[in-house]
């Protein structure tokens, strides 16, 4: 028999649990190119702002070992163009949608989230690894009183289910994604990237114009891994887990960790397809295991106890 692969996620159904992660497959046009897009979980679109951003000036990719490191910027065209110019383009495909957005300040935050709650978006991703501008540029995301103020200012303005994306820039994740979930986030995703850097040494310049960038990719997995499997130890939300997922055996780890559902991020760049394969490779080792669905996979980590 074949097995399921369905997931309910917030009351959202999944046809599979692979979705892309945000800023490393656009609008989606690009990989339309390729195939078709209906084959996808779900689509996380680019991390959009209330208006348009050009992003960070070049360099903005930094090549590392099995990794990138990026300082983007959020370049995206703001919400109101991404409502009229992209949504209907994806909303051809059938597959779900999640709007990525990003504020400097929580007003920002909720009116995006009205914005797309009256639109054909599935489910509203709020990236917190942004500079709170009101609180002198920190990050929403690495404190628990800033997580918990524009989480329940957010979800009061939404109508659709929020994810609250998680920044692994933190001593203690757990923290947050308990601040997240105590705030009415009613799923989490992580990881975000990882503050790092490189420097030329010929020119003894760092290589991102931004001096700092954040590492994605297959060096990061671990770390994700440990992320999720801690995450899921402290709350009760389904999480969507992300960071270095390159193959379906990556994916089933994620799950068993504790994710609903897997995001393929940078590993889409060396291989358009790779959301495929990985959805490929978990229906493979379920069927080879005689797993009936996809769904007991999740967080059936059987860990030592000694
Ligand atoms: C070029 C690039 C742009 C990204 N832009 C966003 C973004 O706009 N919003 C966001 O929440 N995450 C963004 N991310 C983070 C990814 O969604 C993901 O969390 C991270 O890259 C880890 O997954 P991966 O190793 O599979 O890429 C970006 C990552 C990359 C590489």
């Amino acid at each position: 028999m074949q097995p399921s692969m369905s997931v309910d996620f917030c009351g959202v159904r999944f046809k599979n649990p692979v979705v892309t992660a945000s800023g490393t497959f656009g609008f989606g046009r690009e990989y339309a190119a390729f195939y078709d897009l209906s084959e996808l979980g779900g689509i996380c679109i680019k991390g959009i702002t209330p208006k348009k951003r050009l992003g960070n000036p070049p360099p903005r990719i930094a090549e590392t070992p099995m990794g990138i490191l990026n300082s983007v910027g959020l370049q995206n065209p703001g919400v109101d163009a991404f409502l009229r110019d992209e949504l209907p383009f994806l909303k051809q495909f059938d597959t779900r949608i999640i709007a990525n957005i990003s504020g400097n300040t929580v007003s920002e935050y909720c009116e995006m989230a009205e914005k797309l709650s009256d639109s054909d978006v599935d489910l509203i991703e709020m990236n917190i690894s942004c500079p709170n501008v009101k609180a002198g540029g920190m990050a929403f995301g690495t404190s628990p009183t800033m997580v918990s103020e524009v989480v329940s200012e957010t979800r009061k303005h939404a109508g659709k289910p929020v994810v609250v994306k998680l920044s692994p820039n933190v001593a203690d994740i757990a923290e947050i994604a308990v601040a997240a979930e105590g705030a009415g986030a009613d799923a989490l995703s992580l990881i975000n990237t990882i503050l790092a850097m490189r420097i030329d040494i010929r020119t003894r310049r760092p290589i991102l114009h931004q001096n700092l960038g954040g590492l994605s990719g297959p060096a990061i997995f671990p770390v994700a891994l440990r992320m999720v499997y801690q995450v899921k130890r402290a709350v009760k939300i389904p999480l969507i887990g992300m960071g270095g997922i390159r193959t379906g055996e990556d994916a089933v780890e994620m799950m068993l960790a504790g994710a609903s559902l897997v995001a393929v991020g940078t590993a889409s760049f060396s291989e358009p397809t790779a959301p495929l394969l990985v959805r490929d490779g978990i229906e493979g080792y379920l069927a080879a295991d005689g797993i009936g669905g996809v769904g007991e996979l999740c967080g059936a980590v059987e860990e030592y106890r000694d």
